[in-house]
């Protein structure tokens, strides 16, 4: 089974980007196990602090390293994505050279309760992933307006085109990491 490790670029509890990867993450069971970072836990980057990493970041890296996947769900910010995630994808980006997303398949994903569903925040991060050695997942864009009760506690989908389109999604998901996956990652690195 394929592990897909996963940055939510919020701190709340009670995130509705969360929510949305967990849903995700229950629709694909069975295909993908997911492993949720906690992106609270990591200080803020500061190149000094190498001498003697703390022990979140070399978590961080290391199980970017041990996946398969990356998925990011994130928050809009003011019209673009929260400060925690580049933090976070800062950290697992250095020391120089030594990037632990290198290669990785990964996709992108945004809630908001509001209407606009998170197209500017994920347009801003989409323009630098490639810069991290991601393989960015391109379709299906996922802007999610996450409206009261379409989404249970239960995480059970209560509208039957939301339900086939987050299906789909996974899916394509799934086959993206199958294509793009560790062995492309093997081969890329044995050519350079
Ligand atoms: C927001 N929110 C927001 N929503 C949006 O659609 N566009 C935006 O630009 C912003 N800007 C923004 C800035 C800041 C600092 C906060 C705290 C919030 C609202 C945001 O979508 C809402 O709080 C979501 O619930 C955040 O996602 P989580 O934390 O529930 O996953």
């Amino acid at each position: 089974m394929k592990n897909v490790v996963v940055l939510v670029g919020s701190l709340s509890a009670t995130s509705v980007n969360r929510k949305l990867a967990r849903t995700l993450e229950k629709l694909a069971a069975g295909r993908l196990v997911f492993d949720f970072v906690d992106l609270g836990a990591l200080p803020h980057y500061d190149n000094d602090l190498w001498a003697n990493p703390p022990a979140a970041v070399l978590d961080l890296k290391a199980r970017v390293e041990a996946a398969d996947g990356v998925l990011i769900a994130t928050p809009e910010y003011n019209r673009s994505f929260p400060g925690v995630l580049k933090n976070a994808m800062d950290w697992a980006s250095r020391p120089y050279a030594q990037s632990s997303w290198m290669h990785l398949p990964a996709a992108v994903i945004g809630a908001t309760p509001g209407a606009t569903g998170t197209a500017a925040g994920q347009g801003h991060l989409r323009s630098i992933l490639p810069v991290y050695g991601l393989l960015v997942m391109g379709q299906p864009e996922v802007y999610f307006n996450m409206k009261p009760g379409l989404i249970t506690d239960e995480l059970e989908i209560t509208d039957d085109t939301t339900a086939g389109f987050l299906n789909g999604w996974v899916d394509t998901f799934v086959a993206f990491i199958d294509r793009h996956g560790k062995p492309a990652k093997i081969e890329a690195v044995a050519a350079e």
